[in-house]
């Protein structure tokens, strides 16, 4: 049959619905047959609704084989759909024909088990309610990026994911054999957006980032989905607007599109749509400052950890910039700031309520000199940024980017407890199956 005859579950739920015949076809989330009826739920992309049927009316062989159909098993319904005061959203599909597609095995997803187990079955658990409702959130963030992105006349651009260099440093770069030669997977797309940038002046790229970080944080991933947007002409001041008003933009929207799948998830769309520019700024200094007073072991030129960004904004409602950092903390490309040759022009952006670091942004430097000089003390291999320092080479202006993990964001979005939740097939350093 072709795919028009088919009507989506939602419109069972139409008002003018009552009395007319739909076709259905979906996955059987409920099902159980009490006195020579059956009473499923339906569920396809668009919702679930009751279908009924009974033996006198489908026969006893249609009967008996949808009643040996499993939760998850595929079924086509054709009916009359009629008020049901009893049924979910007070409507009921009385089917004269079912066909079934699969009668599938017993799904072995239930309540109660473990998060291992489930992890080990990812490929069936993310049919689940929140699992659905998460990723259509994310779907909704990406589109409100590109959507804001595209306002701002940001090019999408495609850099490449295999590389011969580590861009942020080897350490936590996955290496991988490219012919008999050393490859990396991209930790960051930043190199090739500065080179992009030139002839485009605002271009971004939404690509995966992979970092071989041991870490079994809450918030680490080894695949993430980065965001990433550099622009010419920028200062820290202007970097932070346009991420602030970037992130306050996709919350509305995500807000304002998604209601439905927020509240489920337990998130007021009221309190995302309510984000206002500006957010507070604070320096790593004062940072820092806050944070002895608070008891935490850190000085000047300790890094901020996990622990440590939670303390910073677990009261908060708002994000907070943190600006200002030692450069021996950070990357090699960030510019120097001009009022501290200590710190570099770089802000991390922490998300509220404790969730942690979700853009990490500087301005590049663009002095060839200069670039050239920090390569060589941070021991990095030179050969390889050559086609980087041609950059500097050829019409170096004043620029500046940042990137946005898609799931750190999400995660404070969607509260949820451990970031593998924002994202289908989660890579950990535990597991990359399935
Ligand atoms: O702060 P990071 O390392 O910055 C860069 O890679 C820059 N080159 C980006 C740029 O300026 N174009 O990473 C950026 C963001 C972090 O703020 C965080 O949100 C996310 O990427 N991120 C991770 N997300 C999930 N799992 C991980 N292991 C992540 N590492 C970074
Ligand atoms: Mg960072």
């Amino acid at each position: 049959m072709s795919d028009a005859a088919f009507d989506p579950v939602r419109a069972a739920f139409a008002p003018e619905a009552i009395g007319r015949t739909v076709r259905l076809r979906g996955w059987v989330l409920r099902s159980r047959s009490s006195g020579g009826i059956l009473f499923l739920l339906l569920r396809d992309r668009t919702g679930v609704v009751q279908v009924t049927g009974r033996r006198d009316a489908l026969g006893d062989a249609t009967f008996d084989a949808v009643e040996h159909t499993q939760v998850e098993g595929a079924l086509e319904v054709e009916g009359t759909v009629a008020d049901d005061k009893r049924a979910p959203g007070g409507r009921e599909v009385r089917a004269r024909t079912i066909g079934v597609i699969d009668a599938g095995e017993p799904f072995p997803i239930f309540a109660e088990q473990t998060e291992e187990f489930l992890l080990d079955k990812r490929h069936l658990a993310i049919r689940s309610q929140d699992h659905v409702a998460t990723f259509r959130v994310k779907a909704e963030l990406l589109r409100a990026c590109r959507e804001f992105l595209d306002r701002e006349e940001v090019l999408e651009t495609t850099p490449p994911i295999l590389s011969g260099n580590a861009a942020e440093g080897g350490a936590e770069a996955f290496q991988i054999d490219y012919f008999g030669r050393p490859g990396f997977l991209s930790q960051t797309a930043q190199l090739y957006l500065e080179a992009l940038l030139v002839p485009h002046e605002r271009v971004y790229a939404l690509t995966p980032s992979f970092r071989a970080e041991k870490s079994r944080t809450p918030r680490h991933l080894t695949e993430y989905l980065h965001l990433e947007v550099e622009l010419a002409w920028c200062d820290l001041t202007g970097l932070e607007s346009f991420v602030e008003r970037m992130i306050a933009s996709v919350c509305r929207t995500v807000a304002e599109r998604r209601p439905r799948e927020l509240e489920a998830l337990g998130r007021a769309p009221k309190e995302l749509a309510a984000l206002e520019p500006p957010f507070p700024r604070m320096r790593y200094a004062e940072a820092i400052d806050r944070l002895a007073a608070q008891g935490f072991p850190v000085r000047w030129g300790s890094d901020l950890g996990t622990a440590e960004e939670r303390a910073l904004t677990l009261e908060s409602k708002v994000p907070l910039f943190v600006t200002h950092f030692p450069r021996e903390l950070k990357a090699f490309y960030m510019l120097r700031s001009a009022d501290d040759p200590r710190t570099v022009e770089a802000t991390d952006l922490l998300a509220p309520e404790g969730y942690g670091e979700m853009v990490g942004a500087s301005c590049r430097e663009t002095d060839l000199d200069r670039l050239t000089a920090r390569i060589r003390e941070l021991g990095l291999p030179m050969a390889e940024y050559e086609w980087y320092l041609d950059l500097r080479r050829h019409g170096s202006v004043p620029h500046a980017g940042f990137g946005l993990g898609i799931e750190r964001i999400l995660r404070w979005m969607l509260r949820r407890e451990h970031i593998r939740d924002t994202t289908p097939f989660p890579r950990t350093p535990a597991r990359h199956t399935p």
